[in-house]
């Protein structure tokens, strides 16, 4: 008796492992009330990416996230529940009855949600793209916009046609946050983004303040960015849109089959990345952040920054340390003074300030 059951069944198990597989490997959408279990994922249409549940050498946390799918070398571009990691294997990630994407651990307790009301709950799909986008809309072909979308939302990696930016009107920010450390991804001290200044520049924050700046968009390149115009950031633009009103920097290269994106690492770095299929690993194609000169405010204000030179900081041309002790210790932080009888000094700052823009063209 027990025996007939268990052939019956043997068919039905094998058929529903299938059919398992069919939904970890062939689907890119999540839809309402349907989830996926750890370990399971789900993959985008071109298989580039998957969403899914990961953990890092040396722990037992469980994220979920967006990872490249077809190479060896797991690499990690997104991550949903980075501050709140699973605990254990019972991790889902599903969507729910009011139309939210959601990961719950084996309890139900939400770790992780998107922040949408959703009118149409049940019409509810998650849809991973080739882009490394996730996008939450309300039914397949998706209306005209979406719910919400990874895009918007990144953790450390910038990706091919992600926008980085700023909408004044409304002041909402995209911004990358690094990771704590190499293997832990809960919000780390830098971000990374836009800031419309007068002119659109790059920005990377400790915290809240302003640790590197690009120098000005001139329309191709950052003009303090020493190595913009190699082939490497060629694919590089800043845009503005609706007079003015929202700002954001993007980057697409025509090569599709290159491997390539950015990450802010936790130590602050811009790191690009571009995939070496002879050596199978990632390989720094790009940094900024590379000598002294690089850090914002490095030699003060009137001070002049050059890493070919020792010390890299001198003053401009008629201007003193504020304050030799500290300079002479190459502490360099408070700048410069004008040096020189106050008759000529307005003279001066305008020479300060012509000298300071040549150098700044020069790049
Ligand atoms: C994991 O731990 C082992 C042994 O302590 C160590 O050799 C290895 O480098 C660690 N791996 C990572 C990625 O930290
Ligand atoms: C969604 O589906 C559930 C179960 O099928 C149903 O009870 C609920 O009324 C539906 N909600 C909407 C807004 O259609
Ligand atoms: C595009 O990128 C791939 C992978 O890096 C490379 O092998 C190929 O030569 C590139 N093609 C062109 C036209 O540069
Ligand atoms: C982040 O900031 C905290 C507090 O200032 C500091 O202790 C920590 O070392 C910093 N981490 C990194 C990677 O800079
Ligand atoms: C450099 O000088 C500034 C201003 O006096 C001070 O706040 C800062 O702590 C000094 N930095 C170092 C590394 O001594």
């Amino acid at each position: 008796m027990g025996k007939t059951i268990s052939s019956c069944l043997l068919p039905a198990l094998i058929s529903c492992f299938y059919l398992q597989l069919q939904i970890g490997t062939a689907s890119d959408t999540l839809r309402a009330s349907k989830s996926i279990k750890d370990p399971e994922f789900i993959i985008s249409q071109g298989g580039v990416f998957r969403l899914g549940f990961f953990s890092f050498a040396n722990s037992t946390n469980r994220y979920v996230g967006i990872l490249y799918n077809q190479i060896p070398v797991q690499t990690v571009v997104w991550v949903a529940n980075r501050n709140r990691p699973l605990k254990d294997s019972s991790g889902i990630l599903t969507i729910s009855d009011d139309g939210k994407l959601v990961v719950l651990n084996g309890k139900a307790e939400i770790l992780w949600s998107t922040h949408v009301t959703n009118l149409v709950p049940n019409a509810t799909t998650a849809q991973l793209l080739d882009s490394g986008n996730l996008v939450l809309n309300n039914g397949d072909n998706g209306g005209s916009s979406s719910l919400w979308e990874s895009f918007q939302h990144p953790s450390n990696v910038f990706l091919q046609t992600m926008k980085m930016g700023v909408d004044l009107k409304t002041g909402r920010k995209v911004h990358t946050r690094s990771w704590k450390g190499p293997d832990d991804p809960s919000d780390g001290n830098f971000s990374q983004g836009l800031e419309p200044f007068n002119i659109p520049e790059g920005v990377i924050w400790n915290n809240n303040q302003i640790y590197f700046r690009t120098g000005p968009w001139n329309g191709h390149i950052y003009i303090g960015l020493i190595d913009m115009n190699t082939v490497y950031l060629d694919g590089f633009y800043v845009v503005a849109d609706d007079d003015g009103k929202s700002y954001y920097e993007t980057y697409k290269y025509s090569n599709k089959s290159m491997l390539i994106y950015y990450e802010l690492d936790y130590e602050g770095r811009f790191v690009g990345r571009n995939w070496d299929a002879g050596k199978g690993d990632w390989i720094n194609s790009y940094q900024i952040l590379r000598t002294d000169c690089d850090f914002y405010g490095k030699c003060g204000a009137f001070g002049i920054c050059d890493r070919m030179k020792r010390p890299i900081c001198s003053c401009s041309k008629g201007f003193k340390p504020r304050n030799a002790e500290e300079w002479s210790r190459g502490n360099w932080s408070r700048g410069c003074f004008i040096g020189l009888p106050l008759c000529s000094a307005k003279e001066i700052t305008t020479m300060a300030v012509e000298e300071q823009g040549k150098v700044m063209m020069g790049f």
